[in-house]
């Protein structure tokens, strides 16, 4: 065994190379609240995060940064290919995502993240002490737990998902579903975000597996029916560092900095805005489409309302994405052509990814956040601009088909297939009371406050602490 007590597992490391004048080492910890979220926990406990450092080919030793240890995982450039473009985001991702895309299955892209998750499951066993916690993240990597079981039965295993599991009758498509079930299955917890989710996968295990549920909890049997291990699942919403957040809203530059945005707007009378990775399971589009024929008709003016459009560039090797990259591009030109005046925009549509300064100054800026995804497992965008906003104005407009919608209720909800819906509510937004704008941010506010990512990963962890130990 290793020296590690707590470690951490998930498909990237939580740093991005920069250039040796932008950090001592050339990395620089990744934005992301999961990091913000563990690193006391792996300071206390020696921690240490295995996880792939983003280039293809390139053996890395294990190295150290900002009291962590990083175990950086090589994947060749066929890997990166067939498992993580492959089988992680165009097999799992569309198919957790309601089929928004049609999934692909190949078999050498199950062959390969099989492959990949051996590797992944061989160096935390190598890291981890004996009786370590190991916590496995998402969609990459669901059959780490059982490779790990597997090698080292003297491990306390979490895993979390952090994206939907979809209902049984999708999941059923998987050629690989048993194999999926049984991975995640050596997991003593295994998180996910809704309710929803957790009673998904349990009807899945039940199903594909012939699991015997019985509140929550899945007994995995012997073959002479003896129990050999017990693993449970349940929702652990995650959420955001709210401090961080807090913190910069109320710095003197960035306020000033959300002010020259809307002055280099022209000054709007309101700004729109959206924050999303360039994924077709946003619901860009479908904004793009509502804000669009409100320009039309002629209900809103670009001088009453303009769009900021942040579409931070992913997966672009994968071609659903970038079908819809050349999608949003054009919808985005047709409507500028159509709409601009010398003054006004329409739509500001941004394909960079931005420091979370510039972030927290587009929330201040912002008089109406627009977050229409078409399925999400949570949504941090909604809780990052609900946290910003501490003078309680602003307004939300939140599909019901994200996480977020389970504790942000006081936002103006949307089907986002519903164009007609989406338009009133975005026009609902525009108009807002401000009585009615500080009642339903205060709601929300309290909620996000009471609920950051620090307590999600408390919960989780005290939780899997106390969960039976393996027989
Ligand atoms: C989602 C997934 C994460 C993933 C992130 C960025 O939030 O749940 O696991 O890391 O997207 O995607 P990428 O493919 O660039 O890692």
């Amino acid at each position: 065994p290793g020296s590690s007590d707590f470690i951490v597992v998930s498909n990237r490391l939580p740093v991005d190379r920069v250039s040796t004048e932008d950090s001592d080492d050339g990395w620089r910890r990744s934005p992301g609240g999961l990091v913000t979220a563990l690193a006391p926990v792996m300071a206390s406990r020696e921690g240490a995060w295995v996880g792939w450092h983003g280039a293809p080919d390139e053996e890395l030793a294990p190295f150290h940064h900002e009291n962590m240890d990083l175990i950086p995982v090589a994947l060749s450039a066929d890997e990166v290919e067939l498992y993580y473009e492959g089988f992680s985001n165009s097999t799992l991702w569309p198919l957790y995502h309601d089929v928004i895309a049609p999934p692909e299955f190949h078999r050498t892209w199950w062959d390969a993240y099989r492959k990949v998750n051996k590797r992944f499951a061989a160096a935390a066993a190598k890291t981890a002490a004996h009786g370590a916690t190991v916590w496995v993240q998402d969609y990459q990597l669901q059959l780490v737990p059982q490779y790990l079981r597997a090698l080292r039965p003297d491990l306390s295993i979490g895993f979390f998902n952090h994206i939907p599991f979809p209902p049984p009758e999708i999941f059923a498509q998987l050629p690989w579903r048993a194999e999926i079930i049984d991975g995640l299955l050596a997991a003593d917890l295994i998180g996910f975000q809704r309710p929803s989710d957790a009673a998904n996968f349990l009807r899945s295990a039940r199903r594909f597996v012939g699991a015997g549920v019985k509140a929550a909890q899945v007994q995995i049997k012997d073959e002479e029916g003896s129990v050999v291990h017990i693993s449970r699942a349940a929702a652990f919403p995650i959420s955001i560092d709210v401090t961080t957040i807090q913190e910069l809203a109320v710095r003197p530059d960035i306020i000033n900095r959300a002010r020259q945005i809307r002055e280099d707007l022209g000054n709007p009378r309101t700004i729109l805005l959206g924050v999303d990775r360039l994924d077709y399971t946003k619901g860009i589009t479908h904004r793009l489409k509502a804000y669009g024929e409100l320009l039309n008709e002629g209900t809103l003016t670009v001088e009453d309302a303009a769009m900021i459009q942040v579409a931070s560039p992913s997966r672009e090797r994968v071609e659903s994405y970038r079908l819809l990259r050349e999608e949003v591009d054009g919808m985005v030109g047709r409507m500028n052509g159509q709409f601009d005046t010398i003054l006004h925009t329409a739509v500001r549509y941004l394909h960079h990814s931005y420091p979370v300064e510039e972030m927290v100054a587009l929330y201040l800026a912002a008089d109406v956040m627009l977050v229409t995804s078409l399925r999400d497992g949570m949504n941090l965008v909604a809780k990052e601009y609900v946290a910003a906003r501490g003078d309680n104005t602003g307004a939300l407009v939140l599909s019901e088909f994200t996480g977020a919608a389970d504790q942000l209720k006081s936002a103006l909800l949307v089907n986002p297939h519903d164009i007609d819906g989406l338009k009133a509510a975005i026009m609902r937004a525009v108009h807002l009371a401000p009585g009615e704008s500080s009642r339903r941010m205060r709601a929300m506010r309290r909620q996000i406050l009471t609920h950051d990512v620090q307590r999600w990963s408390e919960d989780f962890l005290t939780t899997l602490a106390t969960q039976a130990t393996p027989v």
